[in-house]
């Protein structure tokens, strides 16, 4: 296996693995290790089934399964669908998944450790790929955070909820999105965890405090939280910490979700065609205690 950086903020490429057959122990320790250096994995001509797919992912934690059941691969709920198709008149996906910066379940107990995503169907235009994946790298904007801020802010924890991406993204035109449920609701209640985790490969300090679900600054009055919320995320926000991952068709993509927050870019058409199949790691193997998520370190 080869892992070779792309040189940039975030990103490498992994070249010499055929990820449809089963992966060492040892093998499967390096993309940990490569995963927490360099945030963003990227394979290419990989040829997966769904089980491929599942299995693959599972090496790296447990596969969460979402409660609304919305757009599973057929027999497989671990396997999620973003995809703008539509098969007889009918959604084969989710069509606007992830299209505003966000960090993956951080509004769950248990946060997500890496997702997988796997290419087949990739919007082009002028010969060139749309629907790209874009990426910042919250370790390095944690360092850039002023002393003073870091001491206030210490054992400092974030409300993270659920329903923020999902109303955000409801009230845009257009879209599909129902409301949720009061069960829905009651099943993602929302959660705290500490604004600064210690990342349990880097053993780095990240910034885990993303535009898309964090709410309020506990401790602080909401006014104070609202400020620097707002300071924390436009921070954020610089052009030094992205960067952006053109999708190739057959290719599989796998992010860390704890040094890095994520985002789709949606600059396709309901007729420039995606479709990608998708597992959610969840950070299993590297956190104790849902509660309280002290890292086991790898
Ligand atoms: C996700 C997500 C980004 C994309 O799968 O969690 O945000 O580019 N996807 O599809
Ligand atoms: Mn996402």
């Amino acid at each position: 296996m080869k892992i070779t950086s792309t040189q940039k903020i975030l990103g490498a490429q992994v070249e010499g693995l055929d990820l449809s057959l089963a992966l060492s122990e040892a093998q499967v320790a390096s993309l940990i290790t490569a995963l927490g250096t360099h945030g963003v994995l990227e394979f290419t001509n990989q040829t997966l089934t769904t089980a491929q797919l599942k299995a693959f992912s599972e090496r790296f934690g447990e596969l969460y399964v979402s409660p609304g059941g919305r757009a599973q691969a057929e027999g497989f709920p671990e396997v999620m669908i973003l995809s703008n198709m539509v098969q007889d008149g009918k959604p084969l996906g989710i069509g606007d998944a992830g299209q505003s910066w966000h960090t993956d379940m951080s509004y769950s107990n248990m946060i997500a450790f890496a997702n997988v995503l796997h290419g087949t169907v990739i919007p082009q235009r002028d010969g060139k790929p749309l629907g790209a994946t874009q990426f910042r790298n919250t370790q390095a904007v944690y360092n850039d955070i002023p002393q003073e801020l870091k001491e206030r802010l210490a054992n400092k924890t974030i409300t993270h909820d659920f329903n923020k991406f999902w109303d955000m993204m409801r009230s845009r035109p257009g879209s599909v999105r129902p409301a949720l449920s009061d069960e829905e609701k009651r099943k993602r209640p929302p959660v705290d965890h500490p604004i600064f985790l210690t990342h349990p490969i880097t053993r780095q300090k990240v910034l885990y405090a993303n535009p898309g679900y964090a709410m309020k600054i506990n401790e602080l009055s909401q006014q104070e939280s609202d400020e620097i919320l707002e300071y924390l995320f436009a921070l954020q926000m610089q052009d030094k910490y992205l960067y952006t991952y053109h999708w190739e068709k057959d290719s599989l993509l796998m992010w860390d979700n704890i040094g890095t927050m994520h985002n789709a870019v949606a600059d396709y058409g309901p007729d420039e065609h995606r479709y990608i199949r998708r597992c959610q790691v969840m950070a299993t193997h590297f956190y104790g205690d849902q509660g309280t998520l002290a890292p086991i370190f790898f």
